[in-house]
């Protein structure tokens, strides 16, 4: 049978996770996939659950998870345990009475491709004889790093002194004790984070949302590690059409004011769906942005400034020094000014979909890491690839010297022609014969050859 009469209406069953950086990349490779001629159905939570008017081509299974809300100071390691518990059975359920119809024996071959940290999906299409295949959507550098952290328990390295932090770690170059995720996280709180990943028993294949070029060693060194296919698709984000995938309303006036902005000018700032910070933080951010003199674009998400619903805890005086020469917003169509001619640089905490999207459209970065992979990609940006320089320190003067060294000064420059070097190789990946448009068609024969 030919390849194009096998894989229509091929049904996959993509498990989700309530998290927007998750959530992004599975949407886009559902996208990808039915392009491919897949039928895709989306098991969703209800917390954070998607818009299914976005996607129309899709089927919604709504999962009943008992949250109403991810509340960022609680033990995440029993959050995902209950939102695992919560929604098993009624993965189990649908799935078993979809094969049982029997109308379609297709249904028998179901694949099931499901977030890493959904690990239930994977019991469930064991327990129904199904494949299943895992998405990550973090970086493939940050693995290894990861995959040490119980080696590293052992020998007494974590958490880190801080007389160890700007030291390398061994066996793990490039990255120093203060790139390693949960550097500072207490040795039993690190042992549940690590006993959680385990419980992603080994699946028949990986999917990552990275290109050859960008992640070559590391994705050697998961292939070995792992024993199991690893498709390198991305940039997700450049290889579908995929609408909105925001749970937050996006601001779409910023567009417009962009437009007004002298070519890459203008300094986007954004710490993602999930980092946090004090009044302190937010002080110095926005007197760092008004010193450096460069028009800004500042996402600080509802909530996200501890104590506050939005912006209440400004600095006095800052909104008049800055009228006219910047905004401030709930949340951007980041997507859309990151491709804007105006935006000169991106100020971000290196989440990994944030790095591809800032990648995908050659803009330089100011890193400013958070938690988890985002200090190991912070690490590849600044050091490695070259592409971005990491903030010492949250400090007025600081922030305004690296803003004007990266908007205005010759290093910035450099860095800008590297990153567009850069956006070239990602789009070259997922031409005819690139590394990602290879992965892609290899993924499709996998998932057809059951
Ligand atoms: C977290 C982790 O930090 C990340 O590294 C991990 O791999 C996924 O989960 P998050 O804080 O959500 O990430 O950051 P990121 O991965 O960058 O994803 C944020 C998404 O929100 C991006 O796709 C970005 O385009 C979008 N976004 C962010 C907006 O659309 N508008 C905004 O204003 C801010």
């Amino acid at each position: 049978m030919m390849g194009d009469e096998r894989k229509r209406g091929k049904p996959l069953v993509l498990v989700a996770s309530p998290f927007q950086g998750h959530m992004t990349p599975m949407l886009q490779l559902g996208s990808v996939l039915h392009s491919k001629g897949f039928s895709i159905t989306l098991a969703h939570t209800k917390l954070n659950s998607p818009d299914p008017s976005n996607h129309p081509e899709f089927v919604f299974l709504t999962l009943s998870d008992n949250f109403s809300a991810i509340d960022a100071s609680a033990n995440y390691t029993k959050f995902l345990e209950a939102l695992n518990n919560n929604c098993k059975m009624q993965l189990q359920d649908h799935l078993t009475r979809k094969i049982e119809e029997g109308k379609d024996e297709m249904n028998h071959t179901i694949t099931v491709i499901h977030d890493n940290i959904m690990y239930f999906a994977e019991e469930v299409a064991s327990n129904l004889n199904l494949r299943s295949i895992v998405l990550r959507s973090c970086s493939a550098s940050y693995m290894p790093a990861f995959l040490a952290l119980p080696r590293l328990h052992a020998e007494g390295k974590l958490p880190v002194q801080d007389s160890m932090l700007q030291e390398l770690v061994p066996e793990l170059h490039p990255l120093r004790y203060k790139d390693l995720p949960f550097n500072d996280t207490p040795t039993e709180v690190a042992t549940e984070m690590l006993a959680l990943a385990e419980r992603v028993r080994t699946p028949s294949a990986i999917i990552w949302n990275t290109m050859e070029f960008l992640e070559h060693s590391a994705l050697t060194q998961l292939r070995q590690h792992y024993q199991v296919p690893i498709f390198a698709i991305g940039p997700l984000i450049k290889m579908a059409r995929c609408p909105s995938t925001s749970f937050l309303e996006e601001d779409t006036g910023c567009i417009s004011w962009l437009d007004k902005q002298a070519p890459r000018s203008v300094i986007y700032v954004s710490l993602g769906s999930l980092a946090t910070m004090d009044e302190t933080e937010l002080t110095e951010t926005a007197w760092g942005l008004a010193k450096s003199k460069q028009p800004f674009l500042w996402v600080v998400r509802p909530g996200s400034v501890s104590g506050s619903e939005w912006i209440e805890f400004l600095p006095e005086g800052f909104t008049e020094e800055v009228r006219g020469r910047g905004l401030v917003l709930k949340w951007a169509p980041q997507k859309q000014v990151l491709s804007h001619s105006a935006v000169g640089g991106f100020w971000s905490h290196c989440g990994w979909n944030s790095t591809l999207e800032s990648i995908s459209e050659g803009v330089p970065m100011i890193c400013q890491p958070v938690m988890g992979d985002q200090c190991v990609n912070s690490r590849y940006l600044s050091y490695v690839w070259r592409v971005g320089l990491e903030l010492e320190n949250l400090e007025i003067k600081v922030v305004e010297s690296a803003i004007r060294r990266l908007l205005v000064d010759e290093e910035g420059q450099e860095m800008r022609q590297r990153a567009i070097s850069m956006k070239e190789k990602a789009k070259y990946s997922l031409f005819k014969g690139g590394s990602s448009f290879n992965s892609l068609k290899d993924l499709v024969e996998f998932t057809l050859a059951r």
